[in-house]
């Protein structure tokens, strides 16, 4: 064991990991959210080599992750007390706040954008990895553009077999990527829902409004951005039943009401946790994927806290769906 408590064999994996991000390569990490895909961010060659390992469109932008709040003059140019007042509320941890960059963070990280994405993240290899690696992080989800995000080494496995580094850290323990929020002059914005909800962040600083989305793009970085697991998925109601048969689908059961219905079912909780559902939502997203039934369809959850999170993870997954259902 080293003072940090790691394993050796871990402690091995995060020195030999922080050389490769040194070096200007590319590695996959765990995070309490999900896992990441990461490279220092102060160097435009490696985080280019995340967009192409993505294939993800280079107008949109990637989180900078950092070790301690002190990094944060680093990569921002913020004096706004309200930052320090929520980083300290919610640093390390499954939130990302979006400010005024410095100029030393390279374009292609905020994709020509004049802010840029911070996360501290509390799991303790991540934070390891930056502080070893000696600089900030660069690093989206760790999934092929518009698929599913990994909350495990296997998921990274099946999207990236080639990838030279992953350090696996196990099941990340949130399971849905971080809540984004941005300042503005009357307050916070949310970018994306996430474990921390509005209400936390209410209690810090005031809500001001909901961005605004457009598809036309306006501002990198806030279209409306959907996934497409492998299968069609829908959520659960009355018209759907119609339209699919359940006995060649597979259910992402919540209340365990509809589990007889089903040929496979993968519960995400035993007693309606929305926590615990917002854990298990991407792996049960993965294993139907992986299994040999037609159609995923996903319980709905009730629309408050996390839930808000978890409904925007299930309509985003439908959107490709429910056009092919389109008449
Ligand atoms: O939990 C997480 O946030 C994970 C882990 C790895 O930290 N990361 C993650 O990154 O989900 P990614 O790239 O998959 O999603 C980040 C989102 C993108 O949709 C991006 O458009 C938005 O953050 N974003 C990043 N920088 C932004 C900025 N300056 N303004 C607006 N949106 C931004
Ligand atoms: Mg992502």
């Amino acid at each position: 064991m080293n003072q940090k408590n790691f394993t050796d064999q871990i402690f091995n994996q995060i020195i030999a990991a922080a050389k490769i991000i040194r070096a200007g390569g590319v590695v996959a990490f765990p995070t309490e959210t999900v896992y990441g895909l990461g490279a220092d961010a102060f160097n435009p060659n490696a985080v280019e080599k995340i967009f192409e390992l993505k294939q993800r469109p280079t107008f949109d932008p990637l989180i900078v992750h950092i070790c301690s709040t002190a990094q944060l003059n680093l990569v921002c140019k913020e004096t706004d007390e309200r930052l320090f007042l929520l980083a300290e509320k919610f640093w390390p941890g499954p939130l990302t706040i979006v400010v005024n960059k410095n100029k030393n963070v390279p374009d292609i990280v905020t994709s020509g954008l004049k802010t840029v994405g911070i996360r501290y993240p509390s799991h303790p290899i991540a934070a390891e990895l930056i502080k070893q690696a000696n600089t900030p992080i660069a690093a989206p989800s760790a999934n092929k553009f518009g698929r599913v995000s990994p909350t495990s080494a296997d998921h990274v496995r099946k999207y990236f077999p080639k990838l030279d580094y992953i350090i696996d850290g196990g099941k990340s323990s949130v399971g849905i990527e971080s809540t984004i929020i941005k300042l503005n002059p009357e307050g916070f914005e949310i970018l994306r829902h996430g474990i921390v909800t509005r209400e936390e962040i209410e209690k810090i600083i005031p809500y001001s409004a909901e961005a605004k989305f457009n598809l036309n793009i306006a501002a990198p970085g806030m279209m409306k951005s959907h996934y497409s697991p492998a299968k069609q998925f829908y959520i659960l109601s009355d018209k759907i039943l119609k339209k699919i048969n359940p006995k060649e689908s597979g259910l992402i059961s919540f209340t365990g009401l509809y589990d007889s219905d089903f040929k496979l079912v993968v519960k995400l909780t035993e007693n309606k946790n929305l926590r615990e559902a917002a854990v298990n939502l991407f792996s049960a997203i993965h294993t139907l994927e992986e299994s040999d039934i037609n159609f995923i369809v996903a319980e709905p959850v009730p629309e408050e806290g996390i839930g808000i999170a978890i409904m925007d993870r299930l309509r985003k997954a439908t959107y490709n769906s429910m056009r092919s259902l389109e008449p």
